[in-house]
């Protein structure tokens, strides 16, 4: 019998080729502290949804094994040597057509049953002392409300840690998901319909979120900002987006106020005690939030007067208009708004 080795040039492939397969699978160490990680739930619902996503790996490493287990099994019992036994063939063979169509069908219980159970759970009708908060999921951005606090924000959701929140999902244009890794699967984001999505936050931290459903040119820079508080300090935040924006004496910012307050600004965005648009994010508190632009960049005075010069540069599809502001002014609207805490 002759046997022959694999040649230099077919080793030198697997390589690569495996090489490959980990790249375009994102495998590696960083999977685990990855920030848009699934499998380090800090939910409830993030638990239960790695719980499932667990239950199917291990039921497919189980087939896994099994079929591939059988397949060498086969190809080593009837493998080509003299007098070696002839398989016998089970074309229409009842009882095994039969035993692995409800194998299967078993398979899909297995995994189906608790998902649904999930499915539901997460919608069950909210109590009187959860946190309660509309989500409106916009070309690009994220809205949040808290209809018990009289609260409009935008791009950074505030939660407290241990208490359940009740997530209305609704979409003023077109489909949109929201997803926050951490915290458990997607649920859309639909124009015409409210859907609810129930959670626990576990873990005080910071947590990316991102639309996950594509909506148009900047889908991908639709992301935002999860905040959940420990015990104590997400009454501290209420208190202070409850309270009107400080304001700065700072003449640059004077200069912006004024600006704001004379230009097309005031027909989009909030302002309290300043406009009332509500076309664009309520930019009450501006100031006090960590990024711009639906978490695309940090929040300092250079990336916003960059934004406000050209939103559709950064965010190309942007709804807010270029207004043909100079440096100078962009600077000092920049300084306004920052000023807001
Ligand atoms: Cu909104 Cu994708």
């Amino acid at each position: 019998m002759i046997k022959r080795l694999p040649s230099a040039s077919s080793v030198r492939t697997a390589i690569l080729l495996t090489g490959v397969l980990l790249l375009a699978t994102s495998c590696g160490w960083s999977l685990w502290d990855n920030p848009m990680t699934t499998v380090r739930p800090r939910s409830d619902f993030g638990r239960w949804t790695d719980e499932i996503f667990m239950l199917i790996s291990w039921t497919t490493l189980v087939i896994f094994i099994a079929v591939e287990g059988g397949l060498l099994y086969v190809c080593w019992r009837f493998r080509d040597r003299p007098g070696a036994p002839l398989p016998r063939q089970i074309h229409g063979h009842t009882v095994l057509e039969i035993s692995w169509t409800i194998a299967f069908a078993l398979v899909l219980l297995i995994i189906g049953i608790p998902t649904i159970k999930i499915i539901f759970k997460t919608q069950e009708a909210p109590a009187a002392t959860d946190l309660h908060v509309e989500v409106a999921g916009k070309q690009w951005w994220w809205e949040f409300k808290y209809p018990q606090f009289n609260i409009t924000t935008a791009n950074e959701l505030h939660l407290p840690v241990g208490q359940t929140a009740a997530f209305f999902l609704n979409a003023p244009d077109v489909i949109h998901s929201f997803w926050i890794p951490h915290l458990g699967g997607k649920r859309d984001v639909v124009p015409h319909r409210v859907n609810r999505l129930m959670m626990t936050p576990e873990v005080p931290g910071e947590y990316p979120g991102q639309c996950a459903e594509y909506c148009g040119m900047s889908h991908a820079n639709m992301r935002f900002r999860v905040i959940v508080h420990p015990k104590g300090e997400f009454e501290q935040w209420v208190r202070a987006q409850q309270a009107p924006p400080a304001e700065s004496n700072d003449p640059l910012a004077q200069q912006g106020k004024s600006l704001f307050a004379q230009s097309a600004c005031v027909g989009c965005h909030t302002i309290a005690g300043v406009s009332a648009g509500q076309i664009g994010p309520n930019l009450t508190h501006f100031g006090g939030r960590k990024s711009l632009a639906a978490n695309l960049m940090p929040n300092t005075p250079a990336n916003v007067a960059r934004w406000i010069e050209n939103p559709d540069h950064m965010k190309p599809g942007a709804r807010m208009p270029n207004l043909g502001m100079t440096g100078e002014q962009s600077q000092a609207l920049a300084a306004y708004l920052l000023s807001l805490k």
